[in-house]
């Protein structure tokens, strides 16, 4: 049987910090509010012009290195974000061409938030069909662009960044012990639009916009969503929650990230946390939890990864892998 074996991941931050501090110059906050709310001290913002496609090529030429592939052995390239470079063509096909991939299919992905899931399991479904060899799987974001930077309820909480995964189809059996992903699962509920959205952006509406949220909703959503999908893959595998080395959530809010923590019984030392540091990079910020998690050696050889996201749509998942 065909599984996704993940052979690396990459990251790629754009160079500029903004603290809660300097932001604390221009909008009407504080670095203790962000701090006590949110668990953000910092976010990292892309320079004018640098756009989505330059962060996610540098995030995968970084996952390509440490997995040791050339571009030329990749055959699918998929990009999840909500900030494209352009409404069409997809940023994928450009991220293609600047690796120097020649072959296969790049397109992209719109889940939000939970974009990064979805990307992961459209490759690996691909991949288990034998329909695609080895996959580039990129989470790229600049949403400091529909930021709306007088709204003190949304501004504070994102930054831009890329993170990437390298995946290769390989024979090893259903056997959950054996590495790669065991399983992912993917969900929407639409009703929910009007809680996390732009009000407008390339595309029917014809509009510029800018992020709107409705923040407690989506929290309360967040939590038990994100929670469930993880207790729904265990079940799907015959794990149960004390089977879990690692939790990589999607990082929005420390709270959030804590009260999954407490209902999946994990210990904090088992949660990789990165939104202190990174705010919410939205589709980017499970691949570059992972690569800090892979790169500062948390992570053993036969560690039970749980990765689970929600985002606008309301759209959200989990995926489990086995490292
Ligand atoms: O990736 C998925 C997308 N996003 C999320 O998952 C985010 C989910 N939601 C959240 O993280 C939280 O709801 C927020 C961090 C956005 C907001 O936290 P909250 O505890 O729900 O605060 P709130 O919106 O109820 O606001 C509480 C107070 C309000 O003042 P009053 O009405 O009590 O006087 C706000 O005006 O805090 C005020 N406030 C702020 N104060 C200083 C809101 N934003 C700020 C701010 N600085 N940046």
């Amino acid at each position: 049987m065909h599984r996704s074996l993940v052979l690396g991941c990459g990251a790629y931050l754009p160079e500029r910090v903004v603290t809660n501090e300097e932001l604390a110059k221009t909008v009407d906050t504080s670095d203790e509010w962000i701090v006590k709310r949110t668990g953000i001290r910092q976010r990292h913002i892309a320079a004018d012009g640098e756009l989505t496609s330059q962060l996610a090529v540098n995030a995968a030429q970084d996952a390509l290195t440490r997995a040791g592939v050339e571009a030329s052995d990749i055959d699918l390239v998929i990009v999840a974000t909500s900030t494209p470079d352009n409404t069409f063509p997809a940023t994928a096909t450009r991220v293609q061409a600047a690796l120097g991939v020649r072959q296969g299919a790049a397109f992209d992905v719109q889940a939000v938030c939970a974009g990064f899931i979805y990307a992961l399991s459209v490759a690996d479904n691909m991949i288990r069909l034998g329909q695609a060899t080895t996959a580039l799987v990129i989470g790229a974001e600049v949403f400091s662009r529909i930021l709306d930077w007088e709204d003190r309820g949304t501004c504070i909480l994102f930054g831009d960044g890329a993170g990437a995964m390298v995946i290769r189809g390989v024979e090893n059996g259903g056997d959950n012990a054996a590495p790669g992903i065991l399983s992912t699962h993917i969900y929407s509920d639409g009703r929910y639009y009007d809680m996390l959205y732009v009000d407008g952006g390339p595309g029917s509406t014809g509009t510029a916009g800018f992020l709107r949220m409705e923040g407690k909703e989506v929290f309360r959503h967040a939590v038990s969503r994100m929670a469930e999908a993880i207790e729904t893959a265990l079940e799907h595998n015959n794990l149960t929650l004390p089977d879990i080395n690692w939790l990589v959530p999607h990082q929005a809010n420390i709270r959030i990230i804590e009260s999954i923590g407490r209902r999946l019984r994990l210990s904090r030392d088992n949660v990789v946390v990165t939104v202190d540091q990174q705010a919410n990079t939205s589709a980017a910020t499970i691949p570059l939890a992972l690569t800090q998690a892979q790169n500062d050696g948390r992570l053993a050889s036969g560690d039970l990864i749980a990765l689970s996201a929600l985002g606008g749509g309301f759209s959200w998942g989990s995926a489990l892998l086995r490292w």
